[in-house]
């Protein structure tokens, strides 16, 4: 199902929220911080530990909000001990899953290969991936993100086809700026339109102008309410990838809002 909203606000909960009672003050102070929230232009994408994924869409009823996973493995079902598959997570009400994390990648040696694998079938299960990729300091410094970005891409999205590319949203997140918690670790405003450009272009080459408007691109690393409008809507991001910010309902409600506002 097409994304209709112009902008994504994706909560990644990652292993935050790691008790029973962590999660029910969470959705508590959710209902309080959320009350008349209505969004039109966005949405507002919840993705915590698997393990909550139901209570979350059991406890929150709005309209503008959808959940997700953090991660979906390749293959639907099977003697694969500890895998979560992508038709598990929208049985429990999900729709969107994080695919390609840098957090993935280096704990857990996800391999390229195995995030086009993930990617091609959660798109075939229904859900909408949000394929991370960005480059890491060291590739930042001797001036290698364009390739970066650009052979993540092609390996990454080698299975999506110009009729499924729109059901995926692209997250440029540079390693070096997740949880950096410091203004001076946040990408310049050259930088992030540079890395749109990029990727808009990349799309616009592999699927064709028409696939590629539809593709909603976002930006992953150290947003908060506070520079969410400088970083992501003065660059024309569509969105972001929350992480620490999470934790904190009424952050999110706020950044939910502000990317309404500057629709
Ligand atoms: P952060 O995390 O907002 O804490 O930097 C973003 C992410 O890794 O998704």
């Amino acid at each position: 199902m097409r994304i209709k909203e112009k902008h994504l606000i994706i909560a990644n909960f990652k292993m935050y929220l790691s008790g029973k009672g962590q999660v029910s003050q969470w959705l508590r102070n959710f209902d309080r911080d959320s009350k008349n929230l209505e969004l039109i232009e966005s949405r507002l994408v919840l993705c915590p530990p698997a393990v909550s994924l139901a209570d979350f869409a059991s406890n929150i009823e709005l309209d503008c909000v959808s959940f997700g996973a953090q991660d979906c493995f390749w293959q639907d079902e099977g003697a694969y001990t500890s895998g979560l598959g992508s038709k598990m997570v929208s049985s429990y009400g999900g729709k969107f899953v994080i695919l390609g994390h840098s957090e993935r990648r280096k704990y857990f040696g996800e391999t390229d290969e195995a995030v086009s694998h993930k990617t091609s079938l959660a798109v075939k299960n229904r859900l909408h991936p949000i394929l991370c990729v960005g480059e890491n300091a060291d590739e930042k410094r001797r001036e290698e993100t364009k390739e970066v970005l650009l052979n993540k891409l092609e390996k990454n999205l080698q299975f999506i086809g110009k009729g499924t590319i729109e059901e995926v949203v692209i997250c440029y997140e540079p390693i070096w700026a997740i949880s950096a918690n410091n203004p001076d670790h946040l990408p310049t405003a050259n930088e992030l339109m540079e890395a749109r450009v990029l990727i808009k272009k990349f799309l616009v080459g592999k699927y064709g102008q028409s696939a590629a408007e539809r593709v909603r691109i976002i930006y992953g690393g150290s947003v908060d309410s506070k520079n969410y409008r400088e970083v992501c809507v003065e660059s024309g991001m569509e969105g972001a990838l929350i992480g620490g910010a999470s934790k904190m309902p009424y952050e999110l409600v706020k950044i939910a809002k502000i990317a309404e506002e500057g629709k």
